[in-house]
């Protein structure tokens, strides 16, 4: 007899076909229905029993939860809500779920309840679906670069340098901490540590990624990131998964491009292939949504949101447009932002990301040419001398989806940039490099992976798009 998915037999045309399948019981009702799951899809397969013909002490193991292998006849399903069942012959119990302790019942669970018991909520539907949502974006991801001519760089995850020169890195260290050797200036002597210098966990992979764009010609890494900033909100982790890709010869208009036509074209994937998953959380969004004030309700579906993102141009806006418009806002002038913005050059919290993208123009917005102070080091200034070719793509819902820029090609400029910041051009002297030879305009993005899971999913906060997160004062699991 052969072993099926459920995935594969709720497909099937045929019945009566002798089958196998392995899964977990969701629920057994009435001593004769068994819901069993195996993961490959959102829906259970209905495994009917006839109870006179099972001894008494299994049926009293069939819990939710428990592991089962089954084997049986595929029938056309006399029931209502699926069009095949099992006639089961035999079950095996493989792992047993005590229905005391086991905590998750079938009914509706809190999200904070499942995050912390984090290893066991990717059996619910909502986190099974997200997951394996999750897994295909990283397909569609990986399919449009590769077909897009892009090469797929591992950049390092330790490294010893700040990337986005914000300072926020874990340290890598193997010194006892408790015990430092101290320099002649009394600071700890890292030509002692592992590597013989201070290394962190990277911010980004993007330095790493241009040296690979200057000779490849278009590249992109896709991999753990890491920030300690202190920072307990629904969109941020410490931990998360950023997509960078890196163009030589594109400038900033190119750079935009392609990042609306790969957002579009993941999204456009996992409404191709996930819809069982997306019906599912589109469902679960509605019902979340009617839970909320009016005025926060959103006037979309999850279904309309994904394909309104799709179908529309995302605005492309300056961010002197942006200061103007936001200036002249009703939250601003009735003080309803916890930070007013009074002149040119305030930094954008999300707050003002989302009063644009959700009220003022209703669409994706590509924000472009920030002050050159707020932004990092790399991207390319302007004529005007005070801004730079920077750009941010904001979602509904999310705020900042993307970060990316134009780089510095110009090796005095840039020198001067690193100076003025105070950063020890030594520690950078590789980067210098690709400026000194063969030094060429180029462009790139980061995507943080996770907010672009939780806008495909409609899931509100961060946390419930990655296995385990690690945020301020958790790593558990
Ligand atoms: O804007 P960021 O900081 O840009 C960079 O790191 C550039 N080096 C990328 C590049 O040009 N290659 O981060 C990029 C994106 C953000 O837009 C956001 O989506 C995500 O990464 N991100 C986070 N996601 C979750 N938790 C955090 N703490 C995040 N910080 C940034
Ligand atoms: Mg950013």
């Amino acid at each position: 007899m052969k072993r099926y998915s459920i995935s594969e037999l709720l497909q099937s045309e045929k019945y009566l076909q002798e089958v196998i399948i392995k899964g977990w019981v969701r629920t057994f009702r009435s001593n004769r229905f068994i819901a069993l799951n195996d993961g490959s899809t959102i829906k259970n397969i209905q495994c009917v029993i006839d109870y006179d013909n099972f001894d008494e002490n299994l049926i009293k193991r069939i819990t939710t939860g428990a592991a089962l292998s089954v084997s049986g006849t595929l029938i056309e399903s006399q029931g209502i809500g699926q069009h095949v069942e099992i006639q089961v012959n035999n079950i095996e119990v493989l792992g047993d779920s005590n229905p005391d302790d086991y905590p998750i019942q079938p009914k509706k669970h809190s999200l904070e309840f499942l995050r912390e018991n984090a290893h066991l909520r990717v059996r619910t539907n909502t986190f099974s679906a997200v997951m394996r949502i999750r897994s295909s974006l990283s397909f569609a991801i990986h399919q449009y670069f590769i077909q897009n001519g892009f090469y797929h760089v591992h950049t390092p995850i330790i490294t010893g340098s700040d990337a986005e020169g914000a300072g926020e890195m874990f340290r890598v260290t193997t010194l006892d901490l408790e015990n430092t050797q101290k320099t002649e200036e009394g600071k700890t002597d890292y030509s002692k540590d592992f590597f013989g210098k201070e290394t962190s966990l990277t911010v980004s992979g993007q330095l790493e990624a241009e040296t690979y764009a200057m000779a490849l010609g278009k590249v992109y890494t896709f991999g753990p990131t890491f920030r300690a900033e202190n920072s307990n909100t629904s969109r941020h982790l410490s931990e998360f998964w950023m997509v960078e890709p890196e163009v030589a010869f594109n400038d900033l208009d190119a750079n935009m491009d392609l990042s609306e036509d790969f957002i579009k074209y993941v999204l456009k994937y996992i409404l191709n292939n996930c819809d069982e998953d997306l019906q599912f959380l589109n469902q679960r969004f509605l019902q979340e949504e009617k839970s909320k004030p009016a005025i926060q309700r959103s006037d979309m579906s999850l279904l309309e949101k994904l394909q309104f993102v799709i179908d529309n141009n995302f605005k492309r806006v300056t961010y002197t447009e942006a200061i103007d418009i936001l200036r002249n806002s009703k939250p601003n002038k009735k003080k309803k932002f916890k930070y007013i913005i009074n002149e040119w050059g305030a930094d954008l919290q999300s707050e003002h990301e989302r009063f644009l993208v959700e009220k003022h123009f209703k669409s994706p917005v590509i924000l472009f040419d920030y002050p050159a102070n707020i932004k990092a080091f790399y991207m390319r200034l302007n004529e005007d001398g005070k801004t730079v070719r920077a750009m941010d793509v904001l979602f509904p819902g999310i705020g900042e989806i993307v970060g990316g820029s134009q780089r510095e090609e110009r090796l005095d400029v840039l020198k001067e940039k690193i100076k003025a910041l105070n950063i020890d051009e030594k520690e950078l002297w590789w980067y210098l490099d690709t400026r000194k030879y063969g030094s060429a305009i180029h462009s790139g993005f980061g995507l943080g992976f996770e907010r672009l899971v939780q806008f495909a999913t409609g899931m509100g906060n961060i946390r419930d798009v990655i296995p385990y997160p690690r945020t301020p004062q958790n790593a558990e699991f």
